[in-house]
């Protein structure tokens, strides 16, 4: 019987556990012989002394354990595709880029997550739909891919339950930005949900849990080592996370971006990451088409309407209502004005995370309900001109006081100057 004090202690003083006591804590923890303080504590000491490569495996591994796998690949016969970010704010890509894919003719079945620290989860921002259900079961994940070619779940009892409680304790304990973690949290859930082929959004910058691009770099080479060794094909975008992606931040808002972009109406910097995204899946595939083709094939679903069905097919398959007039609307829409004219230079990503989070879009401890309806919309970003009192972005409050301290962490969020800003790529880089 493993003393988790012990492991705690060892990993705190820079020591190295074995895969067998990796797998005690954890399997430990899952069946809830563990508590949770002792998990706290010991990703605490992950955070600050690290984890080694073979820990990082045990720890993958250990997770993936905690329930049962499926092999997509195999029950369908066909090869199926995922993709996952690392997390960033206004990333609502996965809710446009899987009905893209889906409409090409590619099964896309995918277990995502919910918020965490000052990023937002797929998983929040699609129950924002009233009625959308994240918990299916094993075989009704399974059926839902081959019959409607998409489904998106959260962790469940069987598949990685113990990433669905790691990840809500790592949210609320400051232990998220940390390569193992994350990495771990990361592939377990893309291991355990068995895709074949998987695309992979590292993010880089302010409002990412990776500053530089050398620590997203070691992230994406330890997430396709962790895929290598399960004979997994993962590719990695490491994109810009330095502003918003898109122009939404909160669960509803996001919701109506992604659509609004799977109908071909979505904001340029947002569409480019989604067909982006959609380009390499669909050359991951076995369409047997290259980048530019997928590319091609992903612009001609939205232009004739398909991706738009395949989005409104999967909703309706886990019991949402894919009309836009059933999500929430913020009681409150503030403005924030521009104090004078200029290019805007900097648009703090971190800085809009944090406001939508203190506006109620996000967790401050485990069991906080989120308010789906609150955000931020960001109308101005970097790069564009603005003359004084011109608005810059809109502020979705539940009442006036959380609107006027939601102004105020907006607007400072927002540099402006008299000179453009130097361009910034989107795709920064991308490895295999
Ligand atoms: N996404 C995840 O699934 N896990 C993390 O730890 C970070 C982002």
């Amino acid at each position: 019987m493993i003393r988790p004090a012990e492991l705690i202690q060892r990993k705190r003083d820079g020591g190295e556990l074995d895969a067998d006591e990796l797998r005690d804590l954890i399997l430990g923890y899952a069946r809830g012989d563990v508590p949770d303080y002792q998990l706290a504590a010991f990703c605490m000491a992950v955070y600050f002394r690290g984890l080694s490569s073979a820990e990082t495996y045990a720890l993958t591994q250990a997770m993936i354990a905690s329930g049962t796998t499926l092999e997509l690949g195999a029950e369908l016969g066909r090869r199926v595709v995922d993709k996952h970010s690392t997390g960033g704010v206004g990333d609502k890509t996965t809710l446009a880029v899987g009905p893209i894919v889906a409409a090409c003719g590619v099964p896309f079945g995918k277990m995502s997550g919910r918020g965490l620290g000052h990023t937002g989860g797929t998983l929040d921002k699609l129950e924002s739909i009233p009625g959308f259900r994240v918990e299916l079961s094993r075989d009704e994940f399974v059926a839902q891919v081959r019959e409607i070619g998409l489904a998106i779940i959260g962790q469940t009892a069987d598949l990685v339950p113990a990433d669905k409680q790691l990840y809500a304790l790592r949210d609320v304990t400051a232990t998220v930005d940390n390569v193992s973690l994350i990495a771990a949290s990361i592939m377990s859930k893309k291991i355990a949900a068995g895709a074949d082929a998987i695309v992979l959004d590292v993010k880089v910058g302010d409002g990412a849990f990776m500053k530089t691009l050398a620590d997203a770099t070691i992230l994406a080479d330890t997430m396709i080592d962790l895929g290598r060794r399960a004979r997994r094909e993962v590719v990695c975008l490491l994109t810009d996370m330095d502003q918003p992606l898109g122009r939404a931040v909160g669960n509803a808002l996001e919701l109506r971006e992604a659509v609004a972009t799977v109908r071909g109406e979505g904001p340029a910097d947002f569409t480019e990451l989604v067909l982006d995204a959609c380009a390499r899946l669909l050359a991951l595939s076995d369409l047997g088409v290259d980048v530019a083709e997928g590319r091609r094939r992903a612009e001609t679903a939205i232009a004739d309407g398909s991706a738009l069905a395949a989005y409104e097919r999967w909703i309706r398959a886990q019991g949402g209502d894919p009309s836009e007039d059933v999500l929430s609307e913020a009681a409150v829409v503030a403005h924030v004005e521009a104090p004078h004219s200029g290019y805007v230079t900097r648009l703090g990503a971190a800085a809009v995370g944090v406001a939508a989070l203190h506006l109620g879009a996000g967790r401050r401890t485990k069991d906080d309900a989120i308010d789906h309806s609150v955000g931020v919309v960001c109308r101005r970003k970097r790069g564009d001109r603005v003359a004084a009192g011109e608005l810059l972005a809109e502020v979705h409050a539940r009442d006036e006081a959380d609107a006027a301290e939601g102004v105020r962490a907006v607007l400072a969020a927002y540099e402006l100057a008299a000179d453009p800003p130097p361009d910034r790529a989107l795709v920064l880089d991308v490895l295999a």
